[in-house]
């Protein structure tokens, strides 16, 4: 794309999402072209593109101003917007805080309960690679990551219909590790990402840190993607990566179908925009067959595959991977700035593990659990929850969407049940377009006990009293 091009359409953005509302004065061609680094021709280039295309218009001796009519029309049309200035950081550590508390119920955790993770074969795994002189010790698990895992990481890969070499994977610090590598690979400061408009914390958290600018696109209220609105912010906006979650969305818990990813990967190969493909849940299905990701439909090599342990064996494994292909490199430098490797006793356990059949021995065993703990907390919400709330109920994972009533806020919600001890995840933790914000996730992987009952019970009781006002 022109340089002119790719400034014409930052400021069409800008334009589209009000963040430069109509009439306001643009910068100066000089002032333009210091702040971006372009020449002033390039940038003069940009404005009369964007005076031709009725975004902005010329006042005699004064400059460029931004036009009326055509931005309200394309913000509504689009479904788009823009998210410069993201601040979630000490919202997330706050919560994050409040779950490290002792006796509180953690149903705003994002980690499975540690009972189910817990796996006797693996321990014992564990504690045999411990015991091995130098194990521990060794080096061979630096950047890319210890072979074998990398090997049977491939195996599966491929059994999965993904022909992957073991050389394109990096294993990491956990997923998130994996992500904000990837993310760092592929974006620099100031650069267009797109996301959910409802997505994982991380993601957000990731982009403020790295200083970008996200644009985000609906759910669909049926498919769970909206292919359009996909399509629409390829085809206009200078777009570095995406972010996407389509197995098992945290929060929501929707599964995105095969048509909806393989026209996805097509998009990305037709408007060459990378994709990150956060895959966390994906072993987490109660349906008999694993659900495919994008990086299945990929031929074009688009999409960097991200997973980890944390969801199947404990987040303290810090154990996760990235697809990276030809990013493999470049990911392993900035690992090397950083992270510098996930534990080598702990990659020489997994490597282990996964290749004996008590690995998907254990993978049956917990689906089979969380469908069953899940599916009861459903039907406790279902009894208990006022009418006006509605659960969102998706056969994978361990987590409940849940509407509040119409215009309650849901971390006044959250706040009053801090006090009791009790931590849910309100939507603002997921969310940064000013949306109706009466939305919580429940974590329904805990055993639902006396004590577990008894929290959703002041839940719901809480929010009845909301309704009513008695809560100010
Ligand atoms: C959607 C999603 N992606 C990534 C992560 C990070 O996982 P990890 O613990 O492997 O870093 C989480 C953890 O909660 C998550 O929910």
């Amino acid at each position: 794309m022109h340089k002119f091009k790719q400034l014409a359409n930052n400021i069409q953005f800008l334009i589209e999402s009000e963040s430069w509302p109509a009439h306001k004065k643009l910068p100066s061609l000089r002032e333009q072209a210091q702040s971006s680094g372009y020449s002033v021709m390039t940038v003069l280039n940009a404005y009369q593109e964007l005076e031709a295309k009725g975004w902005i218009y010329t006042k005699q001796k004064s400059g460029y101003y931004v036009s009326e009519a055509i931005s309200h029309v394309s913000k509504t049309s689009n479904k788009l917007a823009l998210n410069t200035n993201i601040e979630i950081n000490s919202l997330v550590f706050d919560h994050l805080k409040h779950l490290q508390k002792e006796h509180v119920i953690p149903l705003g955790s994002a980690f499975p309960s540690a009972s189910l993770l817990c796996n006797t074969y693996f321990m014992k795994t564990l504690s045999r690679h411990a015991k091995i002189p130098n194990s521990a010790l060794s080096t061979d698990s630096m950047p890319p990551g210890y072979l074998q895992l990398r090997q049977v990481i491939a195996s599966r890969y491929s059994l999965n219909g993904i022909s992957t070499n073991p050389e394109d994977l990096v294993i990491t610090s956990g997923a998130l590790d994996a992500l904000n590598l990837a993310l760092q690979a592929l974006t620099k400061p100031g650069d267009f990402i797109l996301l959910q408009q409802t997505i994982f914390y991380g993601a957000w958290q990731a982009a403020e840190r790295l200083g970008l600018n996200v644009i985000t696109i609906p759910e669909h209220y049926q498919y769970g993607f909206d292919l359009e609105a996909f399509e629409n912010a390829l085809k206009n906006y200078p777009i570095k990566a995406c972010w996407l979650m389509l197995n098992v969305h945290n929060p929501i818990g929707f599964t995105v179908s095969n048509e909806i990813k393989s026209t996805i990967a097509a998009l990305l190969q037709k408007y060459e925009v990378y994709l990150i493909e956060d895959d966390v849940y994906q072993e987490l299905f109660y349906e008999k067959q694993k659900p495919l990701s994008v990086k299945y439909f990929d031929k074009g090599n688009y999409v960097l595959h991200c997973s980890s342990f944390s969801k199947i064996l404990g987040a303290g494994i810090r154990g996760g991977w990235v697809n990276s292909g030809k990013f493999s490199n470049v990911i392993q430098h900035l690992q090397l700035m950083s992270t510098v490797s996930a534990s080598n006793l702990m990659q020489h356990a997994l490597a282990d593990f996964m290749s004996s059949h008590h690995y998907e021995k254990h993978l049956r065993q917990l689906r089979l659990k969380l469908h069953q703990t899940k599916t009861a907390y459903y039907k406790l919400l279902q009894e208990i929850l006022p009418i006006a709330c509605e659960v969102y109920y998706y056969a994978t994972g361990y987590f409940l969407w849940i509407k509040l009533p119409e215009g309650m806020d849901s971390s006044i919600l959250y706040q009053c049940l801090l006090e009791k001890n009790i931590v849910i995840a309100p939507s603002i933790l997921f969310q940064q377009d000013h949306l109706p914000s009466n939305y919580i996730r429940l974590n329904c992987s805990f055993e639902l006990n006396d004590k577990v009952r008894r929290a959703l019970q002041i839940m719901v009781g809480m929010i009845h009293d909301l309704v009513e006002g008695k809560v100010v």
